[in-house]
């Protein structure tokens, strides 16, 4: 493989022009793509590159061997960041509020972490004196728009290089690259056929088999759930407390955002939950299909809904459908700074203010099952509630008077259009 420089026209404003990269910050995972990068962009610029390598909770990394991996291959500095606690906080605790999924079943975990990735590279290049970002993101995702849009909202001086989408390398010569380089291989040559991202929320894979949409999920996709099927045969009842809208205990215990979402992403894997195999629309127009292992948004979230469903009112629930459906199209497109976003999660602490209580879930073989419920706010009297009761604020002497005036507009329509000429009437418009 002889490297050219991309020679393609430059169509953005923040696109870097080859002769012009002086530093470069280097967003650094380990895997293949970055680090073929990270040889590449020091043989093509001649530039002197920072990684930055961001904790995000991804399961099973070894962040040592990932820096050791970046010194090797002559980063200039390596820098990682433990971005845990302000990823639950600040990206994922909005989206437990939003209810947040996009598509029906995405947990949204990447396009959640994209935006403080890329924030965190901003200021780490400012730190670090460079003027150039570099990203592994294809041409095809959603990725290279969430990064490549927050650095430039960020700060329109930085200039940005995507070497995966200009290097015309597939991944059989990327591999050949690497050998060539003195690249080590994550796992020996045993690379993995698809395109994985992960971090504390979830975990995606896509590429490959996965793109035949006429054939199940390929067995070798699910590394973090087991498959409902060979999950744990005894069912598990689990209670979620919630403070606000946050979750903060499990089973009555206390636990941190960070550590709660991990015990929950373990107990849940063990009993197959969270799994989602989804046809997607980027952004950038293509569909493609995605499998998903969100086994702690699948538990938080259902337990989160039900808590939210008992203390609202019927109106706050009607109406936070809609919102939540924006919140989580923006936060999908990468607008994470689009400022209707603020304006939504005004609403969503708003409604979340009485989110507050318990809610036991019933995880079962892939499945997750709100089966018990209490808290302070629920709108709920459990002696009005039952059947033949009536006293206090209830009477069902009053509803004939309600079901008259309430069914008031529905009766006059019906009647009016029953008796206009040339029309059958009934529920018609
Ligand atoms: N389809 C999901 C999204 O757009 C997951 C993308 C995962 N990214 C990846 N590079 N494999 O957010």
């Amino acid at each position: 493989m002889s490297p050219e420089r991309p020679d393609g026209p430059r169509i953005a404003s923040y696109e870097a022009d080859p002769s012009q990269v002086g530093r470069v910050l280097l967003l650094y995972s380990g895997g293949l793509d970055t680090s073929v990068m990270l040889k590449w962009i020091q043989e093509l610029y001649g530039a002197e590159i920072v990684t930055l390598t961001v904790d995000l909770g991804q399961p099973g990394e070894d962040w040592d061997v990932v820096t050791g991996k970046a010194d090797q291959l002559g980063a200039a500095e390596t820098v990682i960041v433990d971005a845990r606690e302000q990823f639950a906080r600040e990206h994922v605790l909005p989206a437990i509020k939003a209810n947040a999924l996009y598509g029906g079943g995405y947990p949204l975990f990447t396009a959640l972490g994209r935006p403080l990735i890329a924030k965190l590279a901003v200021e780490v290049a400012r730190e670090h004196g460079c003027d150039t970002i570099a990203h592994g993101c294809t041409g095809k995702g959603n990725d290279q728009v969430r990064i490549e849009g927050m650095i430039a909202t960020l700060d329109p001086e930085l200039k940005v290089i995507a070497p995966v989408r200009d290097w015309r390398m597939g991944r059989e010569e990327e591999i050949a690259y690497a050998r060539e380089h003195g690249i080590p291989l994550k796992g020996g040559t045993e690379v993995s056929p698809y395109s994985i991202d992960d971090n504390l929320w979830g975990r995606s894979s896509e590429g490959r088999t996965i793109e035949d949409l006429s054939q199940p999920p390929p067995d070798d996709v699910f590394q973090l759930v087991t498959p409902p099927e060979r999950a744990e045969a005894e069912p598990q009842l689990l209670r979620v407390g919630f403070e606000q809208g946050c979750p903060v205990s499990l089973d009555g215990e206390q636990l941190g955002l960070v550590e709660l979402i991990e015990r929950a992403a373990e107990i849940g894997a063990r009993h197959g939950v969270g799994i989602v195999d989804q046809i997607e629309d980027r952004i950038v127009g293509l569909k493609v299909r995605d499998l998903y292992e969100a086994p702690a948004a699948a538990i938080i979230m259902s337990a989160h809904r039900e808590l939210e469903k008992l203390v609202s009112t019927i109106h706050q629930n009607n109406f936070k459908g809609a919102l939540e459906g924006h919140w989580a199209y923006l936060c999908y497109a990468g607008l994470w700074l689009e400022p209707l976003r603020a304006d939504l999660d005004a609403y969503m602490d708003s409604v979340n203010r009485f989110v507050s209580g318990e809610v036991t879930v019933k995880l079962y073989r892939g499945s997750v099952t709100p089966v018990a419920r209490t808290s302070p706010y629920a709108l709920y009297d459990q002696s009005l509630a039952s059947f033949g009761e009536s006293g206090g604020d209830f009477s069902q002497h009053a509803s004939p008077g309600f079901i008259e005036l309430f069914t008031l507009q529905s009766r006059l329509a019906n009647r009016i259009r029953r008796a206009a000429p040339g029309k059958d009437g009934g529920a018609g418009q």
